[in-house]
């Protein structure tokens, strides 16, 4: 296996994730978990790693019918899961993307607003990784990361070493990152 086929989880994984999450968001609702993102009507956002596709409806109502949502993932099962959202809530913006890893099917500097939440540490190359993202990231757009299960350290080290990226706020939860080249 190469390093982007061991990101992938079992599918078995998958569906447990799915199955925790389901639970969790039971009892506290992601509707609002987009809301610091200032994500506004007729943008163009990346969904990056978007697993269950648990934020999609919040994010298609933010941009409208104007407005793209890619739900990009490594998995098949989550693309299934983010079409099974798209048809349940009668979303017109959604574009489910499945990535190798290394690449995805969206245009050069296309997304005013990416995001990759609790996935940066599933990620081995975390440059090829932030180089893409940069890539379909408009010179302007902005990118917010989270650490994932790893420590805050750690995850700006690799947005450093990736020489494409500059982290211009964080939280307590996230880096909100700027392409490099629009702070030169
Ligand atoms: C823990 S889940 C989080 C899902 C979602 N972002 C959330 O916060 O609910 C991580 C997701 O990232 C995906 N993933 C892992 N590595 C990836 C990569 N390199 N590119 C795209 N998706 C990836 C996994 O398949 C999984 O669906």
């Amino acid at each position: 296996m190469c390093g982007n086929e061991m990101d992938r989880m079992p599918n078995w994984a998958f569906k447990t994730m799915s199955f925790i999450f389901s639970i969790g968001d039971f009892f506290q609702s992601p509707d609002h978990r987009l809301d610091a993102f200032n994500m506004r009507e007729g943008q163009t956002i990346v969904d990056w790693g978007c697993g269950t596709g648990r934020y999609l409806k919040q994010a298609s109502e933010l941009v409208g019918d104007s407005g793209i949502v890619y739900a990009v993932d490594i998995h098949q099962l989550a693309i299934e899961a983010a079409v099974a959202v798209t048809k349940k809530y009668n979303l017109k913006n959604i574009h489910p993307v499945l990535t190798d890893g290394k690449s995805v099917n969206i245009p050069p500097q296309s997304a005013d607003v990416v995001y990759a939440l609790d996935m940066f540490h599933m990620v081995s190359d975390t440059k090829g990784f932030l180089t893409e993202l940069c890539r379909i990231t408009k010179p302007d757009g902005v990118l917010f990361l989270e650490d994932g299960h790893q420590p805050r350290a750690l995850a700006k080290q690799k947005v450093n070493n990736s020489g494409c990226w500059e982290i211009i706020a964080e939280t307590k939860v996230y880096l909100k990152c700027r392409p490099i080249s629009q702070s030169m």
